[in-house]
């Protein structure tokens, strides 16, 4: 039985003021896993993470975690990581490349893809395990944009491309930069913030105000402040999805678009006119105002 009788109470009507117990509420945790991340697509990693057959990463869809994995025929499948006969994680590495899954209790073994391969002592189990129905669930919605994989516990939610909107604009200012796109160096740096996922979220999503304050030790008496706060910009190109933005204004030359208003100052020359030519390259394959737009953070129930 809900204690929420309302969400009036907790968001003003125009959705400027809201409650500090959106942050608090376990209660409404609960809701937002059902009515939210079980119905959206969740950000999981970037495909030159699995980029050869046997790579594997591993996530999380709210608290359920999954395996991303890049299979032998280099489809990508998503897999909740838990054992289907007693549930115990068969992936306990953040990342990896493996032709099998083998599950530490009993051995089960599952391939790349997640179906069930092996059961030992097989001939042993009194009702003949039917291997094929056995599989690690899948994700049923796995789709891409530029490289960002995203997954969908939802088999009825709408394309990807659709979900994204307008916002994929503005995702392709960092992931349609050239041909060949981009590819994640290195494994990827993870914080466990002990908070509420929305604080995160609200901060990407439209805090490009506090940049000169709180990060003032590194920008205060610097141009940065002045780009921040002449140029900075929060955008929701639609509900859900949120960026915060730099738009340098137009006839800003090449090096203080894609440097801010610092320009070249301590930068090694030879970077710098790699740099040039590669802003070039994205002038004109993305167009002027994308040239001058340079994106700080997005969030899509992730931060990049
Ligand atoms: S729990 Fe995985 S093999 Fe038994």
């Amino acid at each position: 039985m809900t204690t929420i009788k309302s969400f009036r109470e907790l968001v003003s009507d125009d959705g400027s003021h809201i409650h500090r117990r959106i942050f608090t509420d376990p209660e409404l945790y609960e809701l937002e896993k059902k009515h939210i991340f079980a119905h959206t697509w969740v950000y999981m990693g970037h495909e030159s993470q699995i980029e050869k057959s046997g790579d594997f990463i591993t996530s999380y869809i709210a608290e359920t975690p999954v395996i991303v994995s890049r299979a032998g025929d280099k489809s990508i499948h998503v897999s909740i990581n838990s054992c289907s006969h007693r549930g115990v994680p068969v992936c306990r590495a953040d990342q990896g490349n493996t032709r099998r899954f083998i599950c530490p209790y009993h051995n089960w073994t599952f391939s790349n893809k997640g179906d069930l391969i092996s059961i030992p002592q097989e001939r042993k189990v009194c009702n003949k395990p039917d291997k094929a129905a056995l599989g690690l669930k899948k994700v049923p919605r796995v789709e891409t944009h530029h490289g960002l994989i995203f997954a969908s516990l939802d088999e009825n939610i709408e394309p990807l491309i659709d979900y994204l909107g307008p916002m994929a604009w503005y995702l392709d200012c960092l992931f349609d930069r050239f041909d060949g796109g981009v590819e994640v160096l290195g494994p990827p740096h993870k914080w466990l913030i002990n908070c509420n996922w929305k604080l995160p979220v609200e901060n990407h999503l439209g805090d490009v105000g506090h940049g000169p304050y709180l990060h003032g030790s590194l920008l205060q008496g610097t141009p940065a402040v002045e780009e921040l706060e002449k140029y900075g910009h929060n955008i929701v190109p639609k509900p859900g999805h949120g960026l915060s933005v730099r738009l340098m204004p137009e006839g800003t030359p090449d090096d203080q678009c894609m440097l801010g208003m610092d320009g070249i100052a301590g930068m090694d020359l030879e970077v710098f006119e790699y740099l040039k030519e590669s802003h070039k390259k994205v002038s004109e394959r993305l167009g002027d105002i994308r040239a001058r737009l340079k994106p700080l953070c997005y969030t899509r129930f992730c931060s990049f």
